[in-house]
């Protein structure tokens, strides 16, 4: 089963609510709230309040992806906002495992994001302790950027590593997922999309989820 998660950092940032509305009608299975805090990143973007804010329009999943370099210092307070999801990276946690042991304390489920460039090992020692690990396909701060070819052997590793070790563990690659690279994800292992111009982007957003949930 193909999740599809769409991107808010795509959206109309001025109708953030109908935005969520319109991914939700069109459907979406979880909202992807990219969060920038312009040192870990070159960009901002969303703080708790926004994020609470919008807890009313939807029922959907919250998977909140924090770009962020102190992750320990916001993991309550989106939790409290709303996030059903918490995803940090392995690049800005030195103390991982007790991260993602606070994640999950919060009642929020837990996730390690890896760069292009950040390697498998990086996580090896924490996959019985997540819910899922993101597979950046771009390097993070940006939507609309072109999709990173190599990570899909990293991906097909990384599947290859949880099947083997008979872990139920979700498989998410966000950057650059359209419908040339949707087969190619997925045919690598990647369980979840995350996609924000290519659904934002295109004429008929209920069209471009079916389109990228069907894709193979
Ligand atoms: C990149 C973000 C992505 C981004 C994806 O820093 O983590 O979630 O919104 O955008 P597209 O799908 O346009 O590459
Ligand atoms: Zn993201």
């Amino acid at each position: 089963m193909i999740r599809i998660a769409p991107s808010i950092l795509s959206a109309d940032f001025a109708q953030l609510g109908t935005e969520i509305k319109k991914l939700e009608a069109a459907g979406a299975d979880m909202i992807h709230i990219d969060v920038m805090d312009g040192h870990f990143v070159p960009n901002l973007t969303f703080g708790p309040p926004v994020v609470a804010a919008l807890r009313q329009f939807t029922a959907l999943t919250f998977d909140v992806h924090l770009m962020v370099n102190n992750p320990q210092d916001l993991i309550a307070p989106f939790a409290r906002a709303g996030a059903d999801l918490i995803t940090v990276h392995a690049e800005t946690a030195p103390h991982l495992n007790r991260l993602l042991q606070n994640i999950k304390e919060t009642g929020s489920k837990a996730a390690v994001a890896l760069n292009p460039a950040t390697p498998l090992s990086m996580v090896e020692e924490v996959l019985t302790e997540v819910d899922m690990i993101l597979v950046m396909s771009v390097n993070p701060g940006f939507g609309g950027q072109k999709f990173i070819p190599s990570v899909l052997d990293k991906l097909a590793r990384l599947r290859h590593e949880l099947d083997k070790r008979k872990l139920t563990v979700d498989l998410q690659v966000d950057g650059g997922i359209n419908a040339a690279t949707a087969p190619q994800v997925i045919a690598a292992g990647a369980n979840i999309l995350v996609a924000g111009s290519a659904v934002f982007g295109a004429p008929d957003m209920k069209a471009a989820i079916a389109m990228l949930r069907n894709a193979e």
